[in-house]
C-alpha cells in the first residue's frame, strides 16, 4: 500500500467473494483505496487482481489480509497489523459471515457449532470494530456498516425459529450497532455506524436461486458508504444513523 495515497481507505472483511467483493469492486471505482480481509488467502489475491482489472485507470491501492476470523488471537494480530501498515480508514465494512447448519434449531445444534457461528458472526465483528473504529471515531470522519441478515431482525421474518446460531448471531450485531451508535452520539460526532439486511442474493451463501444478484445485495452497502450525513437534514435517509436499511430504507430491527 502507498502510504501517501491521497485516496480515502475501506477495510472490508469478506472482500474475497459474494457481496463484500461487490462491495469492494465498486467503492474502489468510487475513489477509495482497500484492504480486504478474508480466511483464504489464494482467494484474496484473486479478488484483489480482479477489482485491480475492473478499474484499470485508476491508481488504486489494494492491501490483502488472509485471517481465520473464528480466532480471536488471530484477530487481535490482524487488528494490529492493518494498524501498523495502513493509514486510520474512513470506512469499516464487515462483510464476512457464515451460515449454520441446516438442523441448527436450539434443541438440536450443539456448542461446537454456536461457538462457530458466533465467533465468527458476532464475536469477530466486535473484536474488529474495538480495534479499528476507535481511530475512525477520533478522526470524526468514519463510518462502519455492517452486514447483518433479516433472520436476525426481532421482527418480520426475523427470529422465527430454525437456524439459531445463526439468526441469533445477526441479532447479537444489531444489538452492537445499536448500542454503538447510541455510545457514538448517533452521528453528532462525525461517527456513523449502520447495519444493513442484503436480502437472498445469489452467493454462495445465498445460493444459486436466490432473486437478487450479489451486486443487488451490495447495492445498500454501497449506497450507505457514500450516502451524504446531515443531522438536521430533510429526510431520514440523510440524517438518520444506527439503524438496520434494506434497499436503502429504514427497517424495523
Ligand atoms: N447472501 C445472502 O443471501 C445473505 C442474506 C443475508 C445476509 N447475508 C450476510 O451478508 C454477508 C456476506 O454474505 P455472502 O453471501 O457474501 O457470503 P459468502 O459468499 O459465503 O462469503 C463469505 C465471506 O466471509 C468470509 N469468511 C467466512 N468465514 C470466515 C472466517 N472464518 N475468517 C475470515 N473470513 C471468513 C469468506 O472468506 P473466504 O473466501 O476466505 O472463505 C467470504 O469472503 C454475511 O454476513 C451474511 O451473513 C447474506
Amino acid at each position: 500500500m502507498d502510504a501517501t495515497s491521497a485516496r480515502p481507505l475501506a477495510v472490508i472483511s469478506g472482500g474475497s467473494r459474494g457481496l463484500g467483493f461487490e462491495t469492494a469492486k465498486a467503492l474502489a471505482l468510487q475513489g477509495f483505496d482497500l484492504a480486504l480481509v478474508a480466511k483464504d488467502s489464494a482467494r484474496l489475491t484473486s479478488a484483489a487482481q480482479m477489482i485491480h482489472e475492473a478499474s484499470s485507470a485508476a491508481q488504486i491501492n489494494i492491501s490483502t489480509f488472509a485471517c481465520d476470523l473464528e480466532q480471536p488471537h488471530l484477530v487481535r494480530e490482524l487488528i494490529d497489523s492493518i494498524k501498523q501498515s495502513l493509514p486510520t480508514p474512513q470506512l469499516l465494512i464487515l462483510a464476512h459471515g457464515v451460515m449454520s447448519e441446516k438442523m441448527s434449531k436450539t434443541l438440536k445444534t450443539n456448542d461446537a457449532e454456536w461457538r462457530r457461528v458466533m465467533a465468527i458472526n458476532l464475536d469477530s465483528v466486535f473484536q474488529l470494530v474495538n480495534g479499528i473504529a476507535p481511530a475512525m471515531a477520533d478522526a470524526r470522519n468514519g463510518r462502519v456498516i455492517i452486514f447483518s441478515a433479516c433472520l436476525g431482525r426481532m421482527s418480520g421474518p426475523g427470529n422465527a425459529g430454525g437456524l439459531a446460531p445463526y439468526r441469533i448471531s445477526k441479532a447479537g450485531v444489531n444489538a452492537l450497532v445499536r448500542n454503538l451508535a447510541h455510545e457514538t452520539g448517533l452521528g453528532a460526532r462525525g461517527f456513523l455506524v449502520d447495519a444493513i439486511c442484503p436480502n437472498h442474493s445469489r452467493t454462495d451463501m445465498g445460493g444459486p436461486d436466490a432473486l437478487r444478484s450479489a451486486a443487488e445485495g451490495a447495492a445498500t452497502a454501497i449506497w450507505l458508504a457514500t450516502r451524504a450525513f446531515d443531522p438536521a437534514g430533510a429526510s431520514d435517509a440523510e440524517k438518520v444513523t444506527g439503524v438496520l436499511w434494506e434497499d436503502n430504507q429504514i427497517v424495523p430491527w
